[in-house]
Parts: structure tokens; C-alpha cells; sequence
């Protein structure tokens, strides 16, 4: 690893998996390239594994589960307090690897190097808490209590859209609680899932704790999906998958963070120009390469005209290039399918009567780059407004009321992340009450979730919670313990004391 401010990245080197504590090829012997989005240019060679190193993973895991989850839950914590030391003195170098790996902007790439830190933190104390509850017995001179567990070996599939923050969001909580992990990064991020399990390997988790194996969907995340000693899945990204895994999974725990088609409300009494920077950070951020990217904007009548002549005059100014630019606003897509998804979504779009008011097209450039594309005269039935694209599209719809916003944005599939922006407290709280979704924010963009609190959407969007408290209860089982001091056999609901009414 290179622990310079201002390291240069290695270009095209050969990278490895890493097994039982030992950087090691894959049994293929075969190898791919990762790509710089911005540029088409291999930035290095991972190994293709297959199931065998996934199996050799997995034993790796199982054998050194014992001794980690006897490890005191502090002591834990301390280790990914360690990274997080590691994660600050490296961030400079960190956000360019993610820059360079998968295209968002350094500012972006920084505040995601920042997530995991926060994330590592907030982690680490929760070793020194890590609550079960106690509660009243049925019957005397008996104690009731919970006790959080490690499942076990837990296999982490990670997107690469946050290449460092989402593993750590699954790593970190997943270690605090004592299981030892498997992962295998997105193949659009593993140089960065190798940067992540460096640090693990230079903070001292010991050898098997952390395990990462290299390659494709088909050939190691699907094995180890199916895997019988992998006790638990967490998988951050496209629904299909996340519908795929569960067909495969069998009888394990499967934490599930899929897609969303974000909206954002505008309501007639909301400050415009605020929610114009919304929306265009949401739905541009990122080039709309979050599953919490705004990609609708649900407008009132009496502020639409205002609201998209500003926002297609801002959209237009936004700057495409390399994310390494300091005058870059939107980077590339990440790959060349992603470039052809958001080509075709357009031709939908304009096939469905959607009007383009700004962007559309793919620059003739080297690298994956797609204009800041704006689409008005939406409506909320059309493919284009239903369907998560995960480009830099936006789709206006103008709506009459309250209801109507509300019908528009609950009548997608997916319910991840909504934002309202409102000045009138009723419409606020109505709008938190009837909004389906996981997350909800109010003046504010659809995107900007913070490591202590939960994460995670509701419908198609998924079935977790990551981060916060309830990111504990992803990794860990809880555990119910009666202890009897009555020095008897005492019945539940048999030998209950008797009162009225029984
Ligand atoms: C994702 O895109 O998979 O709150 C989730 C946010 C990010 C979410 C990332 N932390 O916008």
C-alpha cells in the first residue's frame, strides 16, 4: 500500500486475493482488468476467482471464527478504530483511488473516505455497548434477558458505486459483532476492496478474520451466496440480483440494500431556490450513480415554470470531465453498459412523449461520460419515471396538490429515499407520515445518509437496515436467556401466580 499524501497510483499492476491471511492468486490463474471510467485505461489486473477460493475463503473464516468471537467486543471495536486512524491518514490517497476507479468527483470521493471513518468510529464504540435488553419474567425468581451473537461466517457483496464506504458499512459492524467475513468487491471496484482489506490486514484483524475473493457474480458471489457454512449475505445493489440471491440463498440471513427511483416533492410554499440545489446535487451528485439519487422532481403547478427554467439554466452550466478536475461537476458513468443504459432510457423517454430540455446524448470523448440530461412533461405512468436508470437523468413532473405529489411519488416500485420541501409544518409532517420509503428528508436532497442513523428502503428497495443501531442487528443474532433462581421446575403460563381473571 502507498502511504504518501501524494502517491501516485500504480498503474496496471497485478493485484491478489486475500486468504487466510496471505495475499494469494486465484485457482483460475486467470486474470481481469478494472478500467478508469474516465479514461478506458486499466488501472490494474485482479484474479478471477471461482468456487474453489471461494470454499478456501469460507474455511479460512470458519476456522478462525472461534477465536474472534471470543475476542471481547471492545477489543474488536479497537481493531476497527485502527482502521479508521488508517482511513484518516490515508484519505487524500483513498479518494483518488476511488475517483480513479469508478469516476465521482475527489469532493465526492473525500466525503465517502469520511463516511468510513465516521463509520469505523461509530462502530468501534458500539464494541463497548453492543446491547441486548433485560426484561420482567412471567414468573418469580427468574431473570429474562437478550444477548447479541455473532451469526457466523457472513459474505459481503458490495456495490461500486461507494467502493470504501458501503463494505465498511457491512465490514465494520459485522467484525464489532464477531463474525468473520468473506467479501468479494464489485468487479468495477476491487482495487479499492484491496485498499479496504490492507488497512484491515495493517490494524491487526487476524489471519481468516477478513477474507476477500476477487471475480465475477456468476463465478464467486453466487458461490458463496449458496455456500452452506456462510450463515449470512449482505448484498448492496441492483433489485434483479438482490431477487437472485434470495432464489439462491437457502436457509441463511439475507440483508438486501436495492435500487431506487428517488423523488423529490417541491410544494407551492417551499424555498425554490433551495430545493432547486437539491435537486440538482441528488440527481447529479454522484453523476446519479447513488441507489438514492433523486431522479424525479415532483413539482407544484404554481412553481413549475420558475422552478425548471432555473434548474435547466443550473443543469446546463454543470461541467462533465474527470473527476480528478478540480472544475469538474459530474464525472463519468462507471462502465460502458451503464453509458448504454442511460442512451437507451433517453430513446424510452422520447418515445413515451417526455421532452428533453437539456442534455441527452454521450459526448463523442474518450471515457464512459453522458450529458446532465433534464426531462420535463413527465408523467408519473412512463417508463422513464418508474424505472431506476443510475445515470445523470432527471424527469420533472408537475403536479395540482399534496395528493397528488404524494400519489407520484409512492407510485414507483421502489421506496428507498424521498425528499419534500415545504415551509408549512402540516404538509411536512404529512408528508413523513404518507411518503414510502425508507428514508426521508425534508428540505433537504434525496441523498446524505449519516453512519449512525439506519439506512435502508422498504418495497423493492430492499430488506435491511445498515448503519445505526439496527446495523448491529444485521450482523449479530440475538440470543433469549431465562436464568430460574427459584430452585424448582416453574411452568410458563402453567405455574403463573394466580389473579383475577385467571
Ligand atoms: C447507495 O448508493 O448504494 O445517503 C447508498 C447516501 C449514500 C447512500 C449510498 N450514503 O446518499
Amino acid at each position: 500500500m502507498t502511504d504518501g499524501e501524494n502517491a501516485t497510483p500504480d498503474v496496471a499492476a497485478q493485484y491478489k486475493m486475500y486468504i487466510d491471511g496471505l495475499w494469494v492468486e486465484s485457482e483460475t490463474g486467470e486474470e481481469f482488468d478494472d478500467l478508469n471510467p474516465a479514461s478506458e485505461e486499466s488501472i490494474g489486473k485482479f484474479p478471477k476467482g471461482n468456487e474453489q477460493d471461494v470454499s478456501k475463503a469460507v474455511d479460512a473464516a470458519e476456522a478462525a471464527l472461534r477465536g474472534w468471537s471470543e475476542t471481547p467486543a471492545p477489543t474488536r471495536g479497537k481493531v476497527v478504530l485502527k482502521v479508521a486512524a488508517l482511513l484518516g491518514q490515508l484519505k487524500e490517497f483513498l479518494a483518488r483511488e476511488i475517483t480513479l476507479e469508478m469516476g465521482k468527483v475527489l469532493l465526492e470521493s473525500r466525503g465517502e473516505v469520511q463516511e468510513a471513518i465516521d463509520m469505523a468510529e461509530y462502530m468501534a464504540g458500539e464494541g463497548r455497548r453492543l446491547l441486548g435488553s433485560t426484561t420482567t419474567s412471567e414468573l418469580k425468581d427468574k431473570f429474562a434477558m437478550t444477548v447479541r451473537r455473532p451469526i457466523g461466517v457472513v459474505g459481503l457483496i458490495s456495490p461500486w458505486n461507494f467502493p470504501i464506504s458501503i463494505p465498511a458499512q457491512k465490514m465494520f459492524p459485522a467484525l464489532v459483532c464477531g463474525n468473520t467475513v468473506v467479501f468479494k468487491p464489485s468487479s468495477d471496484s476491487p482495487r479499492c476492496g484491496v485498499r479496504l482489506v490492507e488497512m484491515l490486514e495493517k490494524a491487526g484483524v487476524p489471519k481468516g478474520v477478513v477474507n476477500l475473493v476477487t471475480g465475477s457474480g456468476d463465478s464467486v458471489g453466487m458461490p458463496l451466496v449458496r455456500h452452506r457454512k456462510v450463515r449470512a449475505i449482505s448484498f448492496t445493489g441492483n433489485r434483479d440480483t438482490g431477487a437472485e440471491i434470495l432464489k439462491n440463498a437457502g436457509i441463511k440471513r439475507v440483508g438486501l440494500e436495492l435500487g431506487g427511483k428517488n423523488g423529490t416533492i417541491v410544494m407551492d410554499d417551499a424555498d425554490v431556490d433551495s430545493a432547486l440545489e437539491g435537486v440538482l446535487w441528488g440527481g447529479y451528485g454522484t453523476t446519479g450513480q447513488r441507489c438514492t439519487a433523486t431522479s424525479r422532481a415532483i413539482v407544484h403547478k404554481d412553481v413549475f415554470k420558475q422552478f425548471e427554467e432555473k434548474l435547466v439554466e443550473r443543469v446546463r452550466k454543470l461541467k462533465l470531465g474527470n473527476g480528478l478536475d478540480p472544475e469538474t461537476d459530474v464525472g463519468p458513468l462507471v462502465n460502458k453498459a451503464a453509458l448504454e443504459k442511460s442512451r437507451r432510457y433517453v430513446e424510452i423517454g422520447l418515445g413515451e412523449g417526455a421532452k428533453i430540455l437539456c442534455g441527452g446524448k454521450a459526448p463523442a470523448r474518450k471515457g464512459f461520460f453522458f450529458e446532465p440530461t433534464l426531462f420535463t412533461e413527465c408523467t408519473a405512468d412512463m417508463k422513464v419515471v418508474q424505472e431506476e436508470i443510475f445515470g445523470p437523468v432527471v424527469c420533472l413532473l408537475r403536479v395540482a396538490d399534496f395528493d397528488e405529489a404524494i400519489d407520484a411519488i409512492n407510485s414507483v416500485e421502489y421506496g428507498l429515499s424521498a425528499s419534500v420541501y415545504t415551509s408549512n409544518a402540516r404538509v411536512m409532517f404529512k408528508a413523513i407520515e404518507r411518503i414510502e420509503a425508507g428514508v426521508v428528508y425534508v428540505n433537504a436532497p434525496t441523498i446524505g445518509a449519516e453512519p449512525h442513523l439506519p439506512f435502508g428502503g422498504v418495497k423493492q428497495s430492499g430488506t435491511t437496515r445498515e448503519g445505526g443501531i439496527e446495523g448491529l442487528l444485521e450482523f449479530s443474532e440475538t440470543k433469549t436467556v431465562y436464568v430460574d433462581y427459584s430452585g424448582k421446575l416453574q411452568r410458563a403460563q402453567i405455574d403463573v401466580e394466580p389473579h383475577e381473571g385467571r
